[in-house]
């Protein structure tokens, strides 16, 4: 893609150092983090900056890593000292043979604020980690602080056309949209990637069951079938909602057994009475009744044998199933994220596109 450089981030470190050690043979484009060691030998991970040629100036480029906790990066592995420190001391030595001052600032949005404001001398802070969009650059003292959100979905334009001081610069944040071609080589990649996916997935083994992250004792998902005898009426309206045909739409991607994006298309995944894939059980794909308003075991068994009969399960069942079925907003957000679906609202009664 043409990058000059990048930094490391903590999640890259957890990943063990064999994975870093080919990530850094194998990019073509050097990777730093100043403030990493090597906690065996002691050495540096990286080069601490390197050295670019642009536009006829010249600019020095640190990368640093904020601080991880044990359980995010072996501390067997690699030690993270102070970036704040590495960058106080850095920076002096990086001014005197460069225009400019870059740092690929892997400490979050607060953490680059603070780099910003507690050292003097860097021209421009490209912040990684989180979210966070800046619209605009933010100008902290004679710093120009940047971030460009995560994953993949902006790239960040900065142009520089004189001094930062007098505001000579530009911003913007370009967004990935539908109209852009998509990459050739890209598409083969992720292609590639969904094809391995879909062997995986489509194998119905024991072993590729993505682990139930909820073991369900007494409720379990009975599936919408078994609703529509006493709920004709909201059954045959649901069935005509886009909930109710939400797997076809991965279907005609070819990624119906992506786990990455069942999870949201179907009913209970990750419930151990739940969805596991389009193999073992069809029958609970879609947004289905029980998705929003909880496992219906109880329920049918409490509709059609009575109380008794859920009552065997003991005085938590009975409370369970007679208060069946509410439905909170929060339902609904666990899949209509910003990511996913960033102008969603819904008003309490609105059962507009639900049933
Ligand atoms: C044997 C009949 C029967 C079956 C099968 C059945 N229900 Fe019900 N359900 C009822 C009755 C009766 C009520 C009481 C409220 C009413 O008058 O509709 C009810 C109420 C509800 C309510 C409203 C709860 C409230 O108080 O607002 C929901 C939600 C619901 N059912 C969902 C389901 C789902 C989902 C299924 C399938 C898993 C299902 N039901 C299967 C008979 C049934
Ligand atoms: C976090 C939950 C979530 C995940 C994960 C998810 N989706 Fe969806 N998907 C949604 C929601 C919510 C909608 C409806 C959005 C709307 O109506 O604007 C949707 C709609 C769609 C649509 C139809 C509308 C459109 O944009 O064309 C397709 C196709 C789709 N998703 C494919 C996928 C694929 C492929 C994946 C996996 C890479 C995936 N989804 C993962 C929640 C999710
Ligand atoms: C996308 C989520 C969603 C799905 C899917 C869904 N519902 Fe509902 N349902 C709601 C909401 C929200 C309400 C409003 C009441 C509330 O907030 O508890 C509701 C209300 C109800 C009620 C009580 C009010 C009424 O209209 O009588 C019943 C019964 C019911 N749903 C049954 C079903 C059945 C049966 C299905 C499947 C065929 C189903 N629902 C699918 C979200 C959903
Ligand atoms: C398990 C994930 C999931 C949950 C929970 C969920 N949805 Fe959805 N919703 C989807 C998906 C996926 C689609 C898109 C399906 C498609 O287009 O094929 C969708 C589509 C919709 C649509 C149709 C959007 C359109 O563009 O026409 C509405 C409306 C909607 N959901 C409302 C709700 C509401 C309200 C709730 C909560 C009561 C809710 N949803 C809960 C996954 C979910």
């Amino acid at each position: 893609m043409g990058y000059h450089a990048a930094a490391l981030g903590e999640r890259e470190l957890g990943q063990g150092k064999a994975f870093i050690d080919s990530l850094i043979q194998s990019a073509p484009f050097p990777l730093l983090a100043a403030n990493v060691s090597d906690a065996e030998t002691g050495k540096r991970l990286t080069p601490t900056y390197e050295m670019f040629e642009v536009g006829g100036r010249s600019v020095g480029v640190i990368g640093l890593v904020m601080l991880a906790s044990p359980t995010q990066v072996d501390t067997a592995e690699f030690r993270i000292e102070d970036p704040i420190q590495w960058a106080r001391q850095l920076v002096p030595e990086v001014r005197r043979q460069s225009d400019y001052v870059l740092v690929l600032s892997h400490l979050g949005w607060g953490g680059s604020f603070a780099l910003a404001q507690q050292v003097e001398g860097i021209d421009i802070i490209v912040a990684g980690h989180g979210s966070h969009q800046t619209r605009e650059p933010q100008r902290v003292g004679s710093t120009l602080l940047v971030q460009a959100g995560n994953k993949g979905r902006r790239v960040g334009v900065l142009r520089i056309k004189g001094s930062i001081q007098k505001g000579k610069y530009e911003g913007e944040l370009v967004g990935l949209s539908k109209s852009m071609p998509e990459d050739a080589e890209v598409k083969e990649i992720a292609k590639e990637y969904q094809r391995r996916i879909r062997a995986i997935y489509s194998a119905d083994s024991e072993r590729n069951r993505v682990a139930p992250r909820v073991v369900q004792i007494r409720q379990k998902y009975a599936g919408a079938q078994s609703c529509r005898s006493c709920h004709m009426e909201i059954f045959d309206r649901w069935l005509d909602t886009k909930h109710a045909n939400a797997m076809a739409a991965l279907e005609q991607k070819g990624m119906e057994f992506d786990p990455e994006c069942v999870r949201c298309h179907s009913t209970g995944f990750r419930k151990s009475s739940g969805f596991i894939s389009m193999k073992r059980t069809p029958r609970l794909a879609n947004v289905q009744c029980e998705q929003c308003h909880g496992a219906g075991h109880l329920h049918l068994l409490y509709r059609q044998k009575g109380e008794a009969a859920v009552a065997s399960l003991g005085p938590v069942s009975v409370e369970r199933a007679k208060n069946y079925g509410k439905v909170r907003i929060t339902a609904c957000l666990e899949c209509h994220t910003v990511e996913r679906d960033d102008d969603f609202s819904y008003e309490e009664g609105d059962l507009t596109g639900i049933h």
